[in-house]
């Protein structure tokens, strides 16, 4: 049975409550309320004493002394390669992707696979409490509509595009220019009917897999559509050098994505981000780039550290984000933990760079991709539980512990040793999302 409500229905909401207003601040209220209308958070109280008058004979939902904590958003993952989680992390980003990556992808030219592996996908999304993301499909239009109807039928809230390559794939995953275009259109336009709740999102899949006249075309599509724009920047050296290569007309790789129109402001997540020059690190922050900092993935492909600090003091949004399959788990409280501690070694060799805190790092895997989905798509923005958000969230149940715990202590427990069969609810906009095809 369903416990949210219906939109127009007010509910209140009880349990401890955690979420972090901003980056150095977890707010942690034991047994508070929070209150939610048509799905958004209209307030979240200390008590059942502070809540407003009007709303006391709301229905209520009691989780007793399970924690409730905003659902995850992850910028930056790569549902076709589920399949293929824990495979293949011996080599670095270019073999691994000629090896590895586009044969696992190749096969979602087959509408079977894409739907079966895409179920199981978003299943696992939803058992990690992963309940926004923007991710990538694979260069296939059938496939990607697979995704997005799957998408749309789960009640999660992603963004997906199909991925764009007309240049230095293999010879089973390619495409021409005018076919990249072509199924690019194609797809936008059935998923505006088709499946309203799911974004889309133009998918170059990086530099050396797009040609100029690939990236022209998809900077005028993402105009006319008013969409967002996600790829990969700057993962690992010697991609870096084949993009100077590649491109010697452009001053840097990030100049390549200005050059070419695919830093639409305040609408592009660029991947990893590791080998960023003073030059583009400024041109990232002009045009309001949220960064994907995928640490897990980062360590598996000897791709580098991604100077976390450095970027936040600079002015750049940056967010955690999972990168499956190159990070080998969808969970986010793995990913958080592993930017925490990425950054501690990081201090350890630069010791002016303090590392992330918890709080900041919870903050980048809720609240502050959150921002970046609202600002890019126009939903709702979600990952806290102030006043104006999407009431998406996770009840934790409450684990096993020798002594009593603050709820700071809990949701640290949860993000280092948490997985999913601790999560017993999850609420999209207010309303709890089953099991995606549960039998
Ligand atoms: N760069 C281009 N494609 C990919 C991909 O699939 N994964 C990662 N990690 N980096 C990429
Ligand atoms: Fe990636």
């Amino acid at each position: 049975a369903q416990a949210g409500q219906r939109p127009g229905n007010r509910m209140l909401y009880i349990g401890d409550i955690a979420f972090t207003p901003s980056p150095q601040r977890l707010v942690g209220i034991r047994r508070g309320v929070v209150a939610v209308e048509n799905g958004i958070v209209s307030g979240c109280y200390e008590s059942m004493d502070d809540v407003p008058s009007d709303w006391l004979d709301a229905p209520k939902t009691d989780f007793g002394d399970a924690l409730v904590i905003p659902g995850f958003n992850d910028l930056h993952i790569h549902a076709p390669q589920y399949p293929t989680a824990g495979l293949g992390l011996d080599k670095e980003l270019l073999p691994w992707l000629e090896t590895y990556t586009f044969p696992a992808e190749a096969r979602f030219a087959s509408p079977d696979y894409a739907r079966i592996w895409y179920q199981r996908f978003i299943q696992r999304m939803w058992e990690g409490g992963t309940l926004r993301f923007s991710a990538f499909a694979t260069l296939h239009r059938e496939a990607t509509l697979t995704l997005a109807r799957l998408a749309q039928e789960s009640g999660l809230r992603p963004v997906i595009g199909k991925v764009n390559m007309d240049r230095n794939g293999s010879e089973e995953l390619s495409e021409s220019t005018e076919e990249s275009l072509d199924n690019t259109f194609a797809v936008i336009e059935t998923m505006r009917s088709e499946t309203p709740d799911i974004g889309y999102i133009v998918t170059p899949r990086f530099v050396p897999s797009t040609t100029p006249e690939l990236m022209r075309g998809l900077a005028a599509i993402a105009q006319r559509y008013d969409l967002p724009v996600q790829s990969h920047l700057s993962e690992n050296r010697g991609e870096v050098a084949w993009v100077r290569e590649l491109h010697p007309e452009c001053a840097s790789y990030t100049d390549v994505y200005e050059h070419y129109g695919l830093l639409r402001d305040g609408k592009t997540i660029m991947a990893h981000c590791i080998y960023l020059d003073d030059e583009e690190i400024d041109t990232l922050r002009r045009h309001g780039v949220t960064v994907a900092h995928c640490p897990q993935s980062n360590a598996n492909l000897t791709s580098g550290i991604m100077p976390a600090r450095r970027y936040l003091e600079k002015g750049l949004h940056v967010t955690i984000a999972s990168d499956v399959d190159a990070g080998h788990v969808p969970d986010m409280n793995r990913h958080i933990a592993a930017a925490v501690a990425v950054s501690k070694l990081w201090q350890t060799q630069y010791a002016d760079e303090t590392a992330l805190r918890l709080p900041e790092a919870f903050h980048m895997a809720t609240k502050e991709p959150g921002r970046f989905l609202a600002a890019a798509t126009g939903q709702e923005p979600a990952g806290s539980f102030e006043p104006g958000y999407a009431f998406d969230a996770l009840v934790v149940e409450p684990m096993t512990s020798p002594w009593g715990l603050s709820i700071a202590e809990r949701v640290e427990q949860f993000i280092y040793t948490g997985a999913p069969a601790n999560i017993s609810h999850r609420y999209v906009a207010g309303r709890e999302i089953p099991r995606p095809f549960a039998e």
